[in-house]
């Protein structure tokens, strides 16, 4: 397992003194640590182990159902595809296949430049406007095969001119 360098170790001890005083501090650790750290593979787990006295396993456990968290660094934009029932019978999986396509990664990968992470969601809240997509925030409504160069293009664009 790669050893955490000194200041990330301190960063994950100082997070998690921030909940001594709670029952079950672990999901607000995990939340911080995503949050602030970006992701939470097995070495920053270890720390969490060391300080809350949770074994790896029920650690690892915990990152690896909530979609939220991440084993590995996300990508600057978060592409997330809502799969949810109504995203899905209106065209929500054609849209995750496009960006899948023309990024050239499946759900849950990060492209190597790591501008972009692709995942899939289950509805967001947002089914009036299905298919729904959301990218590091924002919303984009009732989404179609043929939008997603163009969505791409913006970021990639954005990226060009920062
Ligand atoms: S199913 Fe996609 S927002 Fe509800």
């Amino acid at each position: 397992m790669a050893k955490l360098n000194a200041a990330a170790e301190k960063q994950i001890r100082e997070i998690c003194s921030r909940y001594t005083d709670e029952k079950t501090p672990l999901m607000m650790i995990l939340s911080d640590i995503q949050n602030e750290y970006g992701y939470i593979p097995l070495e920053v787990q270890e720390v969490v182990s060391q300080e809350t006295g949770i074994s790896v396993a029920e650690i690892y456990g915990v990152v690896t159902f909530y979609s939220f968290f991440s084993l590995t660094p996300k990508g600057k934009y978060v592409i997330g595809c809502c799969l949810g029932t109504a995203c899905y019978v209106k065209g929500g999986q054609q849209v995750i296949d496009k960006f899948s396509e023309i990024l050239n990664i499946k759900p849950g990968e990060t492209t190597e430049d790591g501008m972009f992470t692709l995942d899939a969601l289950r509805c967001i809240g947002a089914c009036g406007i299905a298919p729904a997509v959301s990218i590091s925030g924002t919303v984009y409504p009732k989404m179609s095969v043929g939008d997603v160069p163009k969505v791409i293009e913006e970021y990639r664009k954005k990226e060009g001119a920062a």
